[in-house]
């Protein structure tokens, strides 16, 4: 099979809302040009994020039904940590809620006021989490990433002059360095093992814990596998275990490469370490085999990790994403290159030059791709990621279009193009956009914002 044929059928079908401009222009203004305040019955193709929107599979559906809903000791927590042990190698397991619990917990025992955590990008609830510990984070991405055309395979990584230029330096206490696998932020971009490799030395010197930012595990396997010469001939599980062995901890939102629509865990090697996030996760997350999951939710993420590492569906499920970034990049629509694992990021600053930063660019764009079509992105720019303490303007004003998991067909996607196609013939007739009301590091949620002519 080639990678833009699916390794499934399709065995149950939801059918997608179809709206007029009129509707959807009513909902923009109803939700104060805010896409995540826009009901999802008035969305037609939802690309707004990849987290928790996944179809799970028919086995993960058996395992979730047979799930053992006990208290304490389920069944279900038994596999989930078989499967969790057996992907990471490491014996301590939490499950917690979704992934910025176990940020949460984490940061609540290991981070103190003025900590200073560097990172190749810290994803915006990570961020959030660290600051409301009143630590710092400080995002130190590979200089090739800078350049959103350059065509360098491994943009994720972090830059380890950098890194060991902090760890020398820094006066404040540097609690752990997080690397986010794929960066998010950066574009879904993968770091390649020799680059976790160097840092973890680098670490281990100075004595500081290294955790991995889990989420997308599996798809940076599988872009390494595509990318990296010396990785040729490994398995996808092989890439991601040598990952997880230089680490001392791992943060996983399960919505993501745990295929499942809720969940996440933390992992780690030191018992003493574990004992004390079990006392918080008791305490606000729930019981230790559970942490704030049902029995059939840690069941259904056992089988889907296991189902993330498959070859032939990381095949396709990157080859989705080359395939709309491919069909993008042919119409003029620049994009950051190469197309990472979970998403394709249109370069909107470079689409909308008469739109400065601070009118948003890349929300400006995701505002006017529903608005043509229904479809549903992400502004990932400096609407999210300067509302907090300290901000740094984003190299790049991104609009994010996050391919769901085995939810859209390849025609889906051409709709999608073509409909960012005809706004690009008419891009400079879109306005920027000024916030009305909401703050601080998370405020692209919740603010609400009106139109300003450009
Ligand atoms: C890299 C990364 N880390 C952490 C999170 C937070 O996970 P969750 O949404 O499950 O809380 C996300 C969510 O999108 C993410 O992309």
């Amino acid at each position: 099979m080639n990678s833009t044929c699916p390794p499934f059928r399709i065995k149950v079908v939801e059918p997608i809302p179809v709206t007029t401009r009129e509707i959807r222009e009513a909902a923009l203004q109803q939700a104060g040009y805010n896409l995540f305040r826009v009901p999802a019955q008035k969305v037609g193709i939802d690309l707004l994020t990849d987290s928790g929107t996944g179809a799970m599979s028919a086995a993960q559906w058996a395992h979730a039904f047979e799930a053992d809903e006990a208290y304490a000791g389920a069944q279900s927590f038994q596999r989930f940590e078989r499967t969790v042990r057996a992907i990471t190698g490491m014996e301590q397991v939490l499950p917690v809620h979704q992934g910025r619990a176990g940020e949460r917990i984490v940061f609540e025992v290991v981070v103190r006021e003025g900590d200073l955590v560097p990172s190749n990008h810290a994803f915006d609830t990570t961020r959030a989490n660290l600051e409301r510990r009143g630590a710092r984070v400080i995002d130190i991405p590979h200089p090739s990433s800078r350049d959103p055309l350059a065509p360098a395979p491994f943009k994720g990584d972090i830059d380890l002059e950098r890194l060991e230029e902090i760890l020398r330096t820094s006066t404040s206490r540097i609690p752990l360095v997080l690397i986010t696998v794929t960066d998010n932020t950066g574009g879904g971009q993968p770091v390649q093992p020799s680059n976790v490799v160097a840092a973890a030395r680098l670490c281990k010197q100075h004595g500081i814990p290294m955790w991995i930012d889990a989420a997308r595990f599996a798809e940076n396997a599988g872009l390494v596998l595509e990318r990296d010469p010396e990785s040729r001939g490994r398995s996808p599980r092989e890439i991601a275990r040598q990952i997880f062995d230089l680490a001392d901890g791992a943060l996983m939102s399960c919505k993501k490469d745990g295929m499942a629509n809720i969940g996440g865990f933390v992992a780690l090697r030191s018992r003493e370490l574990y004992e004390r996030l079990a006392e918080v996760t008791i305490a606000t997350e729930g019981f230790v085999t559970y942490g704030g999951l049902a029995g059939r939710d840690l069941d259904a993420i056992a089988t889907g990790l296991e189902e993330a590492l498959d070859p032939g569906y990381l095949t396709h499920r990157l080859g989705q994403v080359r395939h709309l970034h491919a069909s993008l990049t042919a119409l003029g629509i620049p994009c950051v290159t190469p197309p990472g694992g979970h998403a394709v990021f249109v370069d909107a600053g470079a689409l909308l030059p008469h739109i400065p930063a601070d009118r948003f660019p890349g929300h400006s764009l995701a505002l006017e791709l529903y608005r043509e079509a229904g479809i549903r992105s992400c502004e990932i720019g400096t609407l999210m990621f300067c509302g907090g303490k300290d901000p740094k303007p984003p190299d790049s004003e991104l609009l994010r279009l996050a391919l769901p998991r085995r939810v859209y067909e390849t025609a889906h996607l051409d709709y999608v193009a073509a409909a960012l196609g005809r706004i690009r013939g008419r891009a400079r007739e879109l306005p920027g956009y000024r916030i009305l009301e909401g703050h601080g590091p998370l405020r692209h949620f919740t603010a609400r914002l009106e139109p300003v002519p450009a």
